[in-house]
């Protein structure tokens, strides 16, 4: 939660400038470069490569339970659409909000699949963990604190957790008040100050804004927020207008003072990479954007996603995926970054 006196933000701000923490490795939906995304399976995987933080994406089900998923419907990554073929909604999706947490226990969880026009699934990332195989299932927030706070415990290890609030817009939309229940999981599992091994990200900005000036107050907690951001035609985030659900535009946060503002309830932000890096860039010649350095300037830290080790996921001014690490850990300077192999960061950050 952001209520800095004028003075003491200042002071936050020069020294932020000249002090640069240890950067971080966020294990992204878990070890999801080697195992099924979000599963407690990959998220084992990534404790045992010791990221600081590992991220849990979380919505809501039908009968008020928190479970880890990427999306808020169930398509991409299980079995639900030959489970329940009747149960998506007009846009052919199955949405995790209409099913019980005892429906969505019983779905078989697999790497993210893509469906052709024949009807063919096919590996969204191919030479990933192979399509159905094995037995995975969709964790409840609950199960993934307590595998990772266990772990904690049994090999003394102090790894964070990093929990996304998914689509609030929507939720509310559909009666539910994700945030509240986000937080109040949190607080009972002692994460309820600003010292506590968490942060709290969220693409929607009026939501992240409500949490920090509403519901952490009322729930006598402060916690580390991260503003997650997009590009307004990504539909990332989406306002109802009259009933109309309209793209919420980030315009802003590109603008002069939009840092500034997003300081005002924000500790950090969580930009996509090319918002920081120009591709235009090359291996000589480093392009950084103007938001890393209004970002700093209005004290924020900065967490990037998403690095990929895949070929075609390297940018074009790297030759590898150490390359990429190295030019947002130690040109950029950003304080952690989001990535599918954490193994393969913390052996980076390591040899440096
Ligand atoms: O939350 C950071 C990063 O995960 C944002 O992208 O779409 O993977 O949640 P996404
Ligand atoms: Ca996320």
């Amino acid at each position: 939660m952001k209520l800095i006196p004028f003075a003491l933000s200042m002071a936050t701000l020069a020294s932020s400038a000249w002090v640069q923490a240890e950067p971080l490795v966020i294990a992204h939906r878990g070890a999801s470069g080697y195992l099924p995304e979000h599963t407690l399976e990959a998220k084992a995987l990534a404790y045992g490569m010791k990221p600081d933080f590992i991220e849990q994406d979380v919505v809501m089900t039908k009968d008020d339970q928190l479970v880890v998923l990427h999306d808020h419907y169930l398509d991409r990554v299980t079995d639900v659409a030959e489970r329940f073929p009747d149960r998506a909604r007009g846009d052919g999706r199955y949405y995790a909000i209409d099913f019980t947490l005892a429906e969505i226990k019983s779905l078989r969880v697999t790497e993210g699949f893509n469906i052709d026009e024949k009807g063919n699934k096919t590996a969204g990332f191919p030479n990933r963990f192979p399509l159905w195989k094995s037995d995975f299932t969709v964790p409840t927030l609950a199960e993934e604190i307590e595998l990772i706070q266990g772990l904690n415990k049994t090999l003394g290890y102090d790894i964070g957790i990093y929990p996304e609030i998914k689509a609030p817009w929507f939720h509310r939309h559909e009666g539910k008040d994700i945030s509240k229940a986000v937080l109040k999981m949190l607080k009972e599992y002692g994460y309820d100050s600003q010292e506590s091994n968490v942060y709290l990200q969220c693409f929607d900005p009026i939501e992240l804004k409500r949490i920090n000036d509403e519901l952490l107050p009322a729930m006598n907690m402060d916690l580390k927020l991260v503003q997650l951001i997009a590009y307004t035609d990504w539909n990332e985030t989406m306002v109802y207008d009259g009933g109309q659900a309209q793209p919420y535009s980030y315009d802003w946060m590109f603008e002069a003072n939009g840092m500034q503002q997003v300081a005002t309830y924000a500790d950090g932000i969580g930009p996509w990479k090319p918002m920081l890096v120009d591709d235009a860039s090359t291996k000589e010649n480093i392009i950084i954007k103007p938001l890393m350095k209004a970002a700093k300037a209005s004290g924020l830290i900065v967490h990037p996603y998403t690095f990929r080790a895949e070929p075609d996921r390297i940018a074009p001014y790297a030759d590898s995926f150490e390359g990429m690490l190295d030019v947002f850990y130690n040109t950029v300077k950003v304080d952690g970054l989001f990535t599918d192999f954490p193994d393969k960061a913390v052996t980076f950050l390591h040899q440096k």
